[in-house]
């Protein structure tokens, strides 16, 4: 793990939309796995700014979110769909036959079907590449909740009382948040060939000091990414006010730009 801390939400957003832009011109059918939430969104809108400030050619890109409520249809105003066709797709020239988040109105019967075929899917473009993850206040990464399988792939998930309360601020009230989800597996997760995880504000200083700090558990599913090879962690100052390692990590994340810098000029 990589953890890169910047001095707040804006530069944290943009210093990983650095990283969407290098991975995308060095493969311009790139395939993404995108996370909604707040916290992306920065990175988002710094998405947008490049396609039409510099360009940025999102044409051959295929994407793949991580998650969406079930019951839930696409046009629902608070489907995961529409929030990224809103705050990202019809910004950008993506081909929207390239896009997927799992289908909220799969019908019970068939989920385990549907699950399936999101993976398949997935396989058929070859695996994700680059991977953005928020993180729940209780360590979730998609909506693999406490205790879901480290190897877990794309299934239904129940969400925790915690995860509800954090998501009503999103509808009229408590008691219309979905219960289910459907959502990639950790295991899903941890195949992709590289990870960007983003966290900003205090709320997260916490979960993320154990994320990063602490042991690998299942109880923080955010956790096992300490197992995966390429994971870069950006976070705002005060998401990483409670890591203990906080200066080493700055010496390296210093150190490494300087290492690229001195890659690129050869
Ligand atoms: P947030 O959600 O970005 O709205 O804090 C993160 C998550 O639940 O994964």
């Amino acid at each position: 793990m990589q953890v890169f801390i910047l001095k707040n939400y804006e530069e944290m957003s943009r210093e990983a939309a650095l990283e969407v832009k290098d991975r995308l011109l060095k493969k311009p059918n790139l395939v993404m796995g995108l996370a909604t939430g707040s916290t992306p969104l920065g990175l988002y809108k710094e998405l947008i700014r490049l396609h039409k400030d510099e360009g940025l050619s999102f044409k051959h890109v295929v994407t793949f979110n991580l998650d969406e409520y079930l019951g839930i249809a696409q046009d629902h105003e608070q489907s995961y769909f529409r929030f990224m066709r809103e705050n990202l797709f019809k910004h950008l020239d993506i081909n929207i036959k390239n896009v997927h988040v799992p289908n909220g109105m799969a019908k019970p019967c068939d989920i385990d079907e549907y699950c399936d075929w999101y993976e398949s899917r997935i396989k058929k473009f070859g695996g994700i590449d680059l991977q953005v993850l928020g993180i729940g206040r209780d360590g979730h990464i998609g909506f693999n909740e406490p205790g879901s399988s480290l190897g877990s792939r794309t299934r239904v998930k129940t969400l925790t009382e915690e995860t509800i309360q954090d998501n009503s601020r999103f509808f009229k009230d408590q008691s219309e948040v979905p219960t289910y989800s459907i959502t990639m597996g950790v295991g899903t997760v941890m195949e992709a060939k590289e990870i960007i995880l983003l966290a900003n504000g205090k709320s997260k200083a916490n979960v993320i000091s154990i994320t990063i700090e602490g042991g690998v558990t299942a109880q923080v599913t955010a956790s096992v990414l300490q197992l995966h090879r390429r994971v870069n962690v950006f976070l705002d100052e005060e998401a990483a006010s409670l890591l203990k390692r906080k200066q080493y990590y700055n010496f390296v994340a210093k150190a490494t730009r300087k290492f690229e810098k001195m890659a690129r000029a050869k």
